[in-house]
């Protein structure tokens, strides 16, 4: 655990025994200093001290998120465990697509009997599947040991929530249809050490007529660019040395700000801090995608070589459905300016298959942008109709063998595209950054490269959060074997 002297003064500083106060950080300082008391007062009974686990689904947004929870739990008193057998057990969700939910769903399943075995356990779930008055409903009928519930624009309330559940054993949900507010400075529990998430806006407005995240997530919101810069610094001093922006779709960035920044600045201007060593992002739109920023990330070495740039079909048709606001020659001569314009950059992409009204002809459109970008790796989807949103009310909705068909010609089509990328960097000595110990294969640890490809090395756990030189020996697809050589 952490101890943030800031954050112990200004605990000390609230009057616990008054009433709470009114500004939302303040608030929730307030109630992790009363919950100290009783988290504590229930670990003495217990015999133990309590302990909190999260269980995360999702993105990059919902893993920060969860390092936010986690650190409002450390800090009211439990001790975080990576077991759902814990005293705190909080489901962070994603419902991006239809699978996200059962997967939700079957885990929290699973946990009903360990609740039933331990007399101190709560469990909550939160994140962006509860923003679904459906799922909400379901959890209280067919999950009813749940305690907590609550959505994605009140996590800042999670101390508060939890006073509640605790202090009065009884259960709440707490779901807002929107918000406008960005609570600074709570506290944060990293998962690594060495590399961590910079959220620097929330919400989408871009409304791809597939996509639930404008509907769970909200209207776009942009952190003030001072509050950016200070966390990176922070985290600096703290010994993180790789960090990821992170938004819905980072080009709009700054728009609604006071002083308005482009999203090319603050790259620029987060990869000046000290102490950094690489700077990525995620996920940037094509249909903004600036050459400013093409310039920023070519003039700046610390700024990550891969771009992911999520095409989801390459047919101009289905594009114009999807409400993407590109053609397919517009998204080619994009990651062609790219690749000519950064070299060794690598462009990964998110492909959707089986969206309405998809022909066998759709779907060539797609392999052939595949073929001309050449991606380094790809994430395919089935399409999944989400509630709510323009495309789940289309008719002319695909039938499944039909997908699946499409599915396999776009997966074959990325693993060769992705191999013959890979095998390309034989030989080559690249900059790793050693990640963790591997799990599979004894004395090797895992380093990620600035292309954002894996590389497993001989070695072992007291290089974690090294950069190292490794030589990209032997490729395995979309990875390799090497080893460390002599700087
Ligand atoms: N069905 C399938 N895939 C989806 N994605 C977003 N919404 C859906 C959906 N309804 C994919 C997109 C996006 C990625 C995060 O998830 O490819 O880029
Ligand atoms: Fe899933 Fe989207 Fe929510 Fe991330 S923002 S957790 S991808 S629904």
């Amino acid at each position: 655990m952490y101890t943030d002297t800031k954050l112990e003064e200004e605990i000390a500083a609230i009057d616990l025994m008054g009433p709470e106060p009114s500004d939302e950080h303040s608030r929730e300082l307030y109630y992790i200093g009363k919950l100290r008391t009783l988290i504590a007062e229930r670990s003495k009974e217990a015999g133990r001290l309590l302990t909190a686990c999260t269980v995360t689904f999702g993105c990059q947004m919902n893993a920060r998120d969860s390092e936010k929870l986690i650190g409002i739990l450390v800090q009211s008193g439990f001790a975080p465990v990576e077991t759902e057998e814990a005293d705190f057990v909080i489901f962070n969700t994603c419902t991006v697509r239809d699978n996200a939910d059962q997967r939700t769903f079957g885990r929290l399943g699973r946990i009903s009997h360990l609740k039933k075995k331990n007399p101190y356990m709560k469990v909550a779930i939160c994140g962006c599947m509860m923003q679904e008055k459906g799922n909400v409903d379901k959890v209280r009928k067919s999950y009813p040991f749940v305690d907590l519930i609550f959505g994605t624009h009140n996590i800042y309330r999670f101390a508060q929530y939890l006073w509640e559940v605790y202090s009065t054993d009884k259960k709440a949900t707490h779901i807002w249809e929107k918000t406008d507010q960005i609570v600074e400075n709570l506290p944060v529990e990293r998962k690594f050490s060495y590399k961590s998430g910079i959220n620097i806006m929330f919400g989408c407005d871009n409304f791809c007529s597939y996509c639930i995240v404008p509907y769970v997530r909200g209207r776009e919101r942009s952190r003030d660019p001072r509050e950016i810069l200070r966390e990176t610094e922070s985290l600096a001093q703290d010994g993180v040395r790789e960090i990821m922006l992170l938004g819905q779709n980072v080009n709009s960035y700054g728009k609604g700000l006071e002083n308005p920044i482009t999203f090319a600045e603050l790259l620029d201007e987060v990869c000046k801090v000290d102490g950094i060593r690489r700077v990525r992002f995620m996920t940037p739109h094509p249909k903004d995608l600036s050459y400013d920023l093409i310039r920023v990330i070519r003039d700046n070495p610390k700024a990550a070589r891969h771009v992911h740039l999520p095409l989801q079909s390459g047919s101009d048709r289905i594009l114009k459905r999807m409400n993407r606001h590109y053609t397919k020659e517009q998204f080619i001569e994009l990651a062609l300016k790219i690749r000519e314009e950064i070299p060794d950059v690598s462009i990964t992409t998110d492909i959707i298959v089986g969206f309405p009204g998809e022909t066998a002809e759709d779907i060539e459109d797609t392999l052939d942008v595949i073929r001309r970008v050449g991606f380094d790796n790809a994430y395919t989807f089935i399409y999944s109709p989400r509630r709510g949103t323009p495309a789940a009310r289309m008719e002319d909705q695909v039938p499944e063998d039909v997908v699946k068909e499409g599915f396999n010609k776009v997966l074959t089509a990325v693993q060769e595209s992705a191999r013959t990328r890979s095998a390309a960097l034989a030989g080559r000595v690249m900059e790793g950054l050693v990640e963790e110990v591997n799990s599979q294969k004894e004395g090797y640890v895992t380093c990620r490269l600035s292309n954002n490809m894996i590389v497993h090395v001989p070695g072992d756990a007291s290089l974690i959060g090294r950069f190292v030189p490794v030589l990209l020996e032997e490729c395995r697809g979309f990875y390799y074997f090497g080893r460390i050589v002599e700087e």
